[in-house]
């Protein structure tokens, strides 16, 4: 029987698999051991079907696609006055763990660099490291329908090597915007980061954005319309980092990207796409992610404009 939506996604992941060039990051010790060939696709459609191709079920660690998330459950958990008080909205223009804060203020330019991430990281309820991460971990599972866990080997090894994090912690915790323990803090934010995702859970996650934060499988709502709305326009503006105006003049949907090579894309009311591949361009971002997107944005036209 002809199938034609796997079919053409079948197509486009071959055509994007010879797209070569860039480097598994290693900055992470154990994200350097990562199998540099993978490749995979998903799409889910706010009715909840989903359509994958590749390594669609192989777990890697979110990373940098936690942000938005994050900094959504942040504006719940302590409402938008207090976030907003704390982090900018406005694109740094510059690479992910820039130090970027506001001269005057000390806030982080914007949640999706790191400075910024670790701030919103303290703004989601619990006590402790553990207990924003477990909230994390919770929220997120919700999202992928499904229980999801973290990779010890991912957070282990980021915290051993996270002098550069901990430094921007100790910037925040000078400019008080963050109030707590900053290690505490960047260690809560780096487990945040190893949570272990597959394509097609990121593909719903970004279907339950697209669906304004209903969970298009399960029907929960698991976000207000203005949370994700805030989410939506700091990932457009602020998601790909200093390549966020080439990705928006040539893919043009909201997106976030993560350093183990994952990206996830949101057309509002239409799709959620996720993409896989490790190797990462000078961005940081997955080479073979951006050409997958280019490439349907092409053919289906995404774009927004
Ligand atoms: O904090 C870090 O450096 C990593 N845990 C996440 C960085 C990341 O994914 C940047 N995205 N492309």
């Amino acid at each position: 029987m002809r199938s034609p939506i796997p079919d053409y996604m079948q197509e486009v992941l071959d055509d994007c698999r010879n797209a070569d060039g860039g480097a598994v990051a290693d900055y992470i010790p154990e994200l350097a051991r990562a199998d540099p060939d993978r490749i995979a696709i998903a799409l889910t459609t706010p009715d909840g079907s989903t359509y994958c191709a590749g390594d669609a079920d192989v777990e890697f660690s979110i990373q940098s696609i936690s942000k938005p998330f994050a900094y959504g459950i942040a504006l719940l958990d302590s409402g938008f006055d207090t976030v907003l008080a704390k982090i900018g909205v406005e694109p740094s223009g510059e690479a992910f763990n820039e130090i970027s804060l506001e001269e005057s203020s000390g806030r982080p330019r914007n949640p999706m660099i790191n400075a910024g991430a670790i701030a919103a990281h303290s703004f989601m309820d619990g006590k402790n490291a553990d207990e924003r991460a477990e909230r994390f971990r919770e929220r997120m599972s919700m999202a992928a329908g499904r229980e999801l866990s973290y990779d010890e080997s991912v957070f282990t090894s980021e915290l051993e090597t996270a002098y550069r994090n901990i430094a921007i912690g100790y910037m925040l915790r000078t400019h008080n915007i963050l109030e707590t323990d900053p290690d505490d803090v960047v260690r809560g934010y780096i487990r945040q980061c190893s949570l272990s995702v597959t394509t097609r859970d990121l593909s719903m996650m970004a279907a339950t954005l697209a669906n304004g934060g209903v969970q298009p499988v399960t029907g929960r709502r698991l976000s207000g319309d203005r949370a994700v709305r805030q989410v939506l326009s700091v990932m457009m503006t602020c998601g790909m980092y200093d390549a966020a105006g080439d990705w928006m003049t040539t893919v043009g949907i909201p997106a976030k990207s993560g350093v183990a090579g994952g990206i996830l894309g949101v057309l509002p009311g239409q799709v959620g796409i996720a993409v896989f591949s490790p190797r990462l361009d000078s961005h940081g971002n997955s080479t073979r992610g951006v050409k997958l997107f280019e490439r349907l944005t092409e053919d289906m036209g995404l774009h927004l404009m």
